[in-house]
């Protein structure tokens, strides 16, 4: 049977995925969940929106015929990929993930680890500090509840509506930052603390080589625990195992 892919999206390594099945002139759809405004363009046929869960994920993995599941979601989009081991073991259809590597802290950097967003809430503490928190837009409201800090964002589209965040400053891009221009940044807005994901890659590094760079903290958060997935780092290797997965199935 040909190949039929369909590829979770919403990374850099995603879209280098599409591409690169594309040009092989691999059959697939590219799937997003949506979240931004004006997602990058694929040259693969789009899907937009959730599925409606894991049982929802499998029925439209069955209807469309899909043959290879390639999970290059964000390393914590943990939902989307619980939701994708479950519904490829129900289905019977292979999954990888193509996953980076977390950062490693380097000599020089100066992290605080946190398991998860609420964590690193307490870790700011009780004593006003000036906040790089760039995260993202999901996770905003869970920094209510530290209000006497003052919170630079980084997010790719203008906010909508009220942020929940009294004393803020919002910077609209959707990157790749280099390290320069994020020491600056932090420079202008005085910065005293680094929040950030432990994404990996080097997309969202930039601002972790900035802090290291002016001696400043970062308060780390910790990749989320995922079910056990067969995972790739590179497109060639996913290339590769599409070559192969279809007789080895649950590799
Ligand atoms: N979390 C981050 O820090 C981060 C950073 C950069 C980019 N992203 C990207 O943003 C998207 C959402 O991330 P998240 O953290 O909100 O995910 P999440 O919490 O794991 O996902 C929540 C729900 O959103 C839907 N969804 C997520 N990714 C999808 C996709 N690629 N295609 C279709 N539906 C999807 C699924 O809904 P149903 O259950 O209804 O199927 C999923 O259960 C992902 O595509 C991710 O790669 C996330």
């Amino acid at each position: 049977m040909d190949p039929n892919l369909l590829i979770l999206g919403g990374t850099t390594e995603a879209t280098a995925l599409a591409r690169a099945v594309a040009a092989a002139g691999i059959a697939g759809t590219f799937s997003y969940a949506g979240r931004v405004a004006q997602p990058k363009a694929q040259p693969l046929p789009l899907r937009v929106g959730g599925f409606g869960g894991p049982d929802g994920l499998a029925a439209w993995i069955r209807q469309s015929n899909v043959t290879h599941v390639i999970d290059a979601t964000h390393p914590f989009a943990s939902g989307m990929s619980r939701n994708a081991v479950a519904a490829c073991a129900a289905c019977g259809v292979p999954l990888v993930a193509l996953t980076r590597p977390p950062w490693q802290a380097q000599p020089g950097d100066r992290w605080q680890h946190v398991p998860d967003i609420d964590r690193a809430v307490d870790a700011l503490g009780e004593r006003a500090r000036r906040v790089f928190l760039a995260i993202g837009r999901m996770h905003l409201a869970e920094f209510a509840r530290a209000p006497q800090h003052f919170y630079l964002l980084r997010l790719v589209d203008p906010p909508e509506g009220a942020l929940p965040l009294p004393d803020r400053a919002v910077e609209v891009s959707r990157g790749p930052f280099t390290a320069e221009d994020d020491a600056a940044l932090m420079r202008a807005h005085r910065i005293g603390v680094v929040v950030s994901k432990n994404s990996g890659g080097d997309g969202a590094r930039a601002k972790i080589d900035a802090a290291r760079r002016l001696d400043l903290p970062v308060v780390m958060i910790d990749r989320p625990d995922l079910p056990a997935r067969h995972e790739l780092h590179s497109v060639e290797a996913v290339l590769h195992w599409l070559d192969h997965a279809s007789t080895d199935l649950g590799v």
